[in-house]
């Protein structure tokens, strides 16, 4: 970091170029100033017991050529088999009909009042729910995977598998659409948990999400057939749980050797997932596809020069590697995949594979 501070300063002073005297230990104010906050920061650092390892340090400028969608879609071409990671949220699926959680009006969590929670999020807290369950099996009817099917999102990802550059894909969504997409499980860490399966919070015996589903959709609220006392919880994460063993084990193993990771539709607020986005090499390129800038680095990791949060702003000195495209996230995956040439690969995969669910759905029905 010091290194791209000092080269930045003579490409804005070329006077400083010049060899001789004049140029030569003459400590300017700014430089006093600079070498006073390089001193604050130092300090911090190791009052806070940061490692200087883990600060920032010049590798990530320049990575992409340019950071726009042209610039990644190069580097992508640029690197046999690159290894994408994939870490999306709710927002991947909201094309779909279901809604995320956050966003003003449309989030879930806008919509709770019916349910007299004290707080929009004890709808997923454990404590809460072993009290009172109701508010969470009501809710659960909107988020039930049925009949929802994938999205163009869904479907660029399983593409990124069926190409052999798929590494892993990490969500937070419950809702199983990665499953119905065709990506296969070990391409999958379903960070969040999922609605695939339950267990008694009791004595743990498991159920399908057909036994639960229909208990749902009858507003019963699902009661354990072996120990005939708890609750039947789908298996997604409440806030107090810890998240899965394969969601803590690969993240740890997967993340430093990503060549390019995508983020998308997530608004990068729930711990730990978020800051799955600073596991990456230094080097490694981030995309943001979303509807809004989120995961930014704060002020006081870009004072004290730390490799935490995305970077975006072009100006600052560790620019060079992260991208935001905003807006629709099938949009941006659409023209993601028409730059690398599999556009109308994609838009056959959507349409074939929909065809094919509708088809299912209907003969369910008939059933
Ligand atoms: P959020 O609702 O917090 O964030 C969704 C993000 O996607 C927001 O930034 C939206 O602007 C964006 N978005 C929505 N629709 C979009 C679209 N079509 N295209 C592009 N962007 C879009 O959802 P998550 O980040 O997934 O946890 O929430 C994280 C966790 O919080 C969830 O897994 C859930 C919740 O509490 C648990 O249930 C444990």
């Amino acid at each position: 970091m010091e290194k791209h501070n000092d080269e930045q300063k003579k490409d804005n002073n070329p006077d400083e170029e010049k060899p001789g005297p004049s140029s030569e230990n003459t400590e300017t104010e700014e430089d006093t100033e600079d070498s006073g906050m390089e001193k604050v920061r130092k300090y911090l650092l190791q009052k806070l017991k940061i490692n200087a390892s883990d600060s920032e340090s010049d590798s990530t400028t320049g990575v992409l050529k340019e950071l726009t969608i042209d610039g990644i879609v190069d580097y992508i071409k640029q690197i046999p088999k690159c290894k994408i990671i994939t870490m999306v949220g709710a927002g991947i699926s909201t094309s779909a009909g279901i809604p995320d959680f956050r966003s003003p009006s449309s989030g879930l969590y806008h919509n709770l009042e019916k349910y007299n929670l004290p707080y929009p999020q004890a709808v997923f807290e454990l404590d809460f729910f072993k009290e009172n369950p109701e508010p969470f099996f009501t809710l659960a009817k909107q988020l039930l995977p049925e009949g929802f099917k994938p999205t163009p999102s869904h479907y660029f990802i399983r593409l990124l598998w069926e190409k052999g550059l798929l590494f892993r894909h990490y969500t937070q969504n419950i809702d199983t659409l990665e499953r119905v997409a065709g990506l296969p499980t070990e391409k999958l860490v379903e960070a969040h948990g999922t609605f695939h399966t339950g267990h008694c919070l009791k004595c743990r015996a498991p159920y399908t999400l057909e036994w639960m589903k229909e208990k749902v959709l009858e507003n019963i609220v699902p009661k354990c057939e072996e120990c005939e006392e708890g609750v039947v919880k789908p298996d997604i994460v409440f806030f107090g749980e810890m998240l899965p063993d394969r969601f803590l084990y690969l993240a740890d193993k997967d993340f430093i050797h990503a060549d390019f990771l995508i983020i998308m539709g997530s608004s990068l607020l729930v711990q730990p997932f978020a800051s799955l986005v600073d596991r990456v090499h230094p080097s490694c390129p981030r995309l943001l596809i979303n509807k809004e800038k989120v995961g930014m680095q704060d002020r006081i990791s870009r004072f004290l020069g730390l490799r935490q949060g995305l970077i975006f702003d072009a100006k600052t000195s560790h620019s060079g590697r992260d991208v935001a495209w905003l807006g629709d996230c099938d949009t941006g995956c659409q023209l993601l995949a028409d730059k690398l040439g599999w556009g109308e690969e994609l838009k056959e995969l959507v349409k074939r594979e929909h065809a094919r669910l509708d088809a299912e759905n209907l003969s369910a029905k008939d059933s």
